[in-house]
């Protein structure tokens, strides 16, 4: 399926987070899954992480590669930091390589959250830079993902604009969510200490740092911008989506593109998953029953098949409207036989929100208000849908991997949701799932109604979960995308030299 292409690259994608070594959202999912696709197609990659304190040397066989890495800090008393390279393979076979600093990332307990957060990433950002020098690695295309690295594209345009080899790499930098954007946050802020994005980086200890907008940095140095649906790349021009940057994005908009997420088939496969109860596949979907009563069972709810099993797995976050859907799920177990279930931790408001709906409706509501790794996958194979009603979402991964799963999702029209699943229409007998338009809790409400009345027409159900499952995100089609855009980026630069 991946046949190799004449035109090969060697791309080097940069990271704060790639799964299996470290994993906080969706983003490290990517970053581990697009390097794969893309090596699949035939090009060289290798992904460059810092290393975390909980990276295990010994699991991943991580060996030493370069010592003393200088990278230079832009501040006069304390010119450079002392870093290693490591390395190491991704199950893919792809390479790995690993920025290790004690300070900065193997003391640290967590990714993120750290007042020195923008010192951290500006190393990541500089040091991927300073590693290339050392010419183990040299990229046609490097790759930036978030505000971590939006310094990259940055750096690579002011301080090494005349470097003999970093001058001839495109930048690409890719928006997961434009909504963190740095230390700087354009709400609390007049518009007039904004960050104009012309003056050079601050060094690395000096307090301006924290003033400047890393992700308009990346957006504005980049050669190339891409968001992670296409939805996305047009909602981020407006006022409601592009959170202070939309004037910008609209100036810009002949450089942003926007290329939707996949998911990695072979990972994820009811039909071998060793973490469900029961494997099945589209032609044995009626086995997902045996799935359904452990996932009842594991949340302590009635062994009930008639009743209609929600499910939701994520972040509580108020970006995916889970305050929206907690409310409507009152009205909802109150009418009709519907019973929820929750996976993930995250907001102390919407957990408790949580509890009180489970106070409400002991037998119907199962929480687990905390981030887990196996209960996820039991409710893509036991529920009967998953719920969705975002403000905004730059792509989601969950939906399509419940797809997968057969588990059909009921979504708000929003960014990625809206590229990834198709209204149902029992016409036609075509369509993925449930869409619906307003953030409120009426829309919600008729769309939860309108999958349990399909639901209880069986044969049309069967219909709609083969449709969801038959759906194809894979990233073979999304790496053919990617490998458009690093052509353009190359040319950009071609030009430029
Ligand atoms: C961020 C976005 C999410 C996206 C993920 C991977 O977490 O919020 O929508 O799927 O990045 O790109």
């Amino acid at each position: 399926m991946f046949a190799p292409k004449k035109t090969a690259m060697k791309i080097l994608m940069v990271a704060t987070e790639a799964s299996p070594f470290v994993s906080v959202g969706g983003a490290a999912q990517v970053v581990n899954h697009l390097s794969k696709a893309l090596e699949l197609s035939g090009n060289e990659v290798a992904v460059f992480i810092p290393k975390f304190g909980f990276i295990s040397e010994e699991k991943y066989q991580l060996t030493a590669l370069y010592e003393g890495l200088k990278v230079p800090t832009g501040d006069e008393q304390n010119p450079y930091l002392m870093c290693n390279i490591k390395t190491a393979e991704f199950p893919s076979k792809v390479k790995a390589y690993f920025l290790e600093n004690q300070e900065y990332y193997e003391k640290r307990a967590n990714v993120y959250g750290y007042s020195d957060d923008p010192t951290r990433w500006a190393l990541l950002s500089r040091g991927v830079l300073e590693f290339i020098r050392l010419k183990i690695f040299i990229p046609d295309i490097i790759h930036c993902n978030d505000w971590h690295t939006g310094l990259v594209c940055n750096y690579l345009k002011s301080d090494y604009a005349n470097d003999p080899v970093l001058s001839k790499i495109a930048a690409i930098y890719t928006i997961h969510n434009l909504a963190f954007q740095g230390m700087f946050d354009h709400k609390h802020v007049s518009e007039l200490d904004y960050d104009d994005g012309k003056s050079l980086v601050a060094p690395f200890f000096d307090n301006r740092l924290k003033t400047q907008n890393f992700m308009k940095r990346g957006i504005l140095y980049s050669d190339v911008v891409s968001t992670v649906s296409k939805s996305y790349s047009k909602e981020i021009l407006t006022p409601e989506f592009g959170e202070g940057l939309d004037k910008l994005l609209l100036e810009l908009k002949g450089k942003i593109f926007g290329i939707v997420n996949g998911i990695d088939y072979e990972e994820m496969n009811p039909a071998t998953d060793s973490l469900i109860e029961k494997n099945y596949d589209i032609n044995s979907i009626g086995t997902r029953e045996v799935n359904k009563k452990a996932l009842q069972k594991e949340f302590d709810l009635p062994e009930d098949s008639k009743a209609l099993l929600l499910g939701f797995v994520g972040r509580l976050d108020n970006m995916k409207g889970v305050d929206l859907l907690l409310n409507t799920m009152e009205y909802v177990l109150r009418d009709y036989p519907i019973q929820f279930v929750q996976i993930g931790g995250g907001d102390g408001g919407l957990v408790e929100m949580l509890h009180q709906l489970k106070n409400k409706y002991p037998k119907s509501v199962g929480i687990h208000p905390y981030p887990n790794f196996t209960l996820p996958r039991l409710v893509f194979a036991g529920a009967d849908c998953v719920v969705y009603p975002s403000r905004f979402e730059p792509c989601g991964i969950v939906q399509i991997e419940a797809m997968r799963y057969g588990a059909v999702p009921i979504v708000r029209k929003v960014g990625g949701l809206s590229d990834t699943v198709v209204d149902f229409d029992s016409g036609t007998l075509e369509g993925t799932g449930f869409v619906f338009s307003h953030f409120d809790e009426y829309a919600l409400y008729g769309q939860i109604v309108r999958a349990y009345e399909n639901y209880r027409n069986k044969p049309l159900w069967l219909k709609l979960q083969k449709n969801a499952m038959k759906a194809d995100f894979s990233w073979f089609y999304s790496a053919r995308e990617y490998v458009k855009l690093y052509e353009k980026a190359k040319s950009i630069v071609g030009k430029q030299l």
